[in-house]
Parts: structure tokens; sequence; C-alpha cells
């Protein structure tokens, strides 16, 4: 039995897991890293705490196996990273060991977060991200999971919506622009996509 629902507190450790599991241009990153959480530090986690109400998941008998996740207002939610998300996690991995080259990735993008670019912002306020696991893949979770935050998003008056693909993820690639995403730019290792709403 499928589930799609809002975000609850208690999805955090699952929002972790996901996010990890799907990080290297969608396939399994835990070979990767020797910290579990640093992906999820950036990807997931942050939305669930800051913007639970922007969070949708799916859960089946297993547990929770998918999310999206997003924002409205893309500026606002990078000036609340740097003074409610960042500081701390910045204290924790200054001067951090024993870190994977990926882990270290992921530290340096902690220190100094890079940020979409600005004319898609303006022209896209909003972003979202979104992973299912495997189980849950193929079968219209994912377009179901994005009607659901589309239609939240709209009943708010939000313009437009951007997101970020791995320039490799080809399965994601095909997702969104089935999904109505336009390719906006294409940048070393990402792609970048913009829908109006
Ligand atoms: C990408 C993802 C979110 C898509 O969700 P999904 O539930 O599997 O996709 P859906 O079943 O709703 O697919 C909708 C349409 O997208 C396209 N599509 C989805 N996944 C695809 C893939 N891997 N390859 C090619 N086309 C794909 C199909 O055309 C499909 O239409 P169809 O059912 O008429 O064939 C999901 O597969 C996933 O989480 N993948 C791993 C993580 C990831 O890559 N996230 C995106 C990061 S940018």
């Amino acid at each position: 039995m499928l589930t799609l629902r809002p975000y609850a507190p208690a999805d955090l450790d699952a929002l972790y897991a996901i996010c990890l599991q799907t990080a290297d241009a969608g396939k399994d990153a835990t070979a990767l890293h020797n910290d579990p959480q640093l992906v999820g530090h950036i990807y997931s986690a942050p939305y669930g705490v800051l913007e639970p109400g922007n969070v949708f998941v799916a859960e089946d008998d297993e547990g929770v196996a998918g999310y999206v996740v997003g924002t409205y207002d893309t500026s606002a939610f990078i000036d609340r990273l740097e003074h409610e998300w960042w500081p701390a996690l910045r204290q924790r991995y200054a001067g951090a060991a024993g870190l994977t080259a990926a882990d270290q990735q992921r530290v340096d993008s902690i220190m100094k977060p890079g940020h979409p670019p600005a004319d898609l912002v303006a022209s896209y306020p909003a972003h979202i991200h979104m992973n299912l696991l495997p189980r849950l893949r193929g079968q219209r979770v994912g377009t179901r999971l994005l009607d659901l935050w589309i239609a939240q998003a709209k009943a708010n008056g939000v313009s437009g919506i951007h997101l970020g693909a791995s320039a490799s993820n080809t399965g994601g690639i095909a997702f969104w622009t089935r999904s109505g995403f336009t390719p906006w730019r294409k940048e070393p290792g990402v792609v970048w996509f913009g829908m109006r709403l």
C-alpha cells in the first residue's frame, strides 16, 4: 500500500537516508561517504526542518521511500540557511578528519554554499528536489508527488519553479523534461530547468 502524505518530523531520518541513496546522479552514494548525513545536510534535511509544510513523502509498507522538498522563495531560503542552518554545521565540520573525497566536497559546500544563477531564481523563484528509492521508481509516484507540490505552490501564488539536475542523470533529466520543465541553461556538471506555473 502506498501513501503520499505531508512530512512529519519523524520522517527526518528517511530524508537523510533517501538523499544519500540517490546522491550519485540518482544512484546510491553510500559507498562514497564515510559520513552518511553530509549530503542530506545540504539537499533534504534543511527543508524538513525549516520548511516542513513544503515537503511531501511517499510511504509504503517498508517505510518512507521518496520525497519532494522545496521552497517557494529561494532567495529567502538561502538567507535563512545562512542564519539558522549552516552555522551549527560549520562548527561541527570545521577541521573534520577521516573524510572521503565526496565527504570533503560536501563539507566545502557547507562552508561555502553554491547558489543557483540569479537570473534563473528571478524568473523561477521556487525550487524543489525529488528523490525516490529504486523500489518506488517508474510507477508515477514522482509524478504524483510533483503534482501535490505544484498544486500547493499554485494555491500560494508561486509563479515558477527551478531545479538543477546532475548532467549525467539521464533518468532525472528525462523525468523533468517529460513533467513540463524546460532546460534553461547547461553549466559544468548541471542542467538547470525552469517551469512557469
Ligand atoms: C527521477 C524520479 C524522481 C522520477 O520519478 P518516477 O516516479 O520514477 O517517474 P514517473 O514514473 O512519474 O515518470 C514520469 C515520466 O517521466 C519519464 N521518466 C521517469 N523516469 C525515467 C527514466 N529513468 N528514464 C527515462 N524516462 C523517465 C517517463 O517518460 C515517465 O513517463 P511514462 O510513465 O509515460 O513513461 C525517480 O525515478 C528518482 O527519484 N530517481 C532517482 C533520483 C533522481 O534522479 N532524482 C532526480 C534528481 S534531479
